[in-house]
């Protein structure tokens, strides 16, 4: 049973842009498996590698989109994507001593809060 379900409020209005979040909502529903499931590692690799996925292909994307329409806002939000992928590579190089997916799980959900329906909001 997913934790979190897309609603309409995080909507951009930029297609490909809200079907690559989509995968955000998956992400933290899988975190949330993952500590249902009592953390094995066969999920919480995929959940760290899922994370590198989507922010491979969905931040140089959306960076393009925001380069086209002029945003000014760039250079700040190209640095926070770069935060979000030296996380998501220190979740994988710590895993498993130091990482635990309950501090994945609030990342990802800090993340929608704070970047996905404030940051990524401000462009469009
Ligand atoms: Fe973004």
């Amino acid at each position: 049973m997913p934790i979190i379900r897309w609603d309409n409020s995080f909507d951009t209005g930029i297609e490909k842009v809200d079907e690559q979040h989509r995968k955000l909502i998956e992400l933290i529903n899988l975190a949330y498996d993952a500590i249902a499931k009592g953390r094995e590692e066969e999920t919480v690799l995929k959940l760290i590698d899922g994370m590198l996925a989507y922010a491979q292909e969905h931040f140089e994307y959306e960076e393009q989109v925001m380069q086209e329409r002029g945003y000014d806002g760039l250079d700040n939000h190209r640095e926070q994507h770069r935060k979000f992928w030296e996380e998501a590579e220190r979740f994988r190089n710590n895993y498993p001593q130091n990482t635990e997916v309950l501090q994945i799980f609030t990342y990802l959900n800090k993340w929608l809060a704070n970047h996905i329906l404030h940051e990524d909001k401000k462009f469009v």
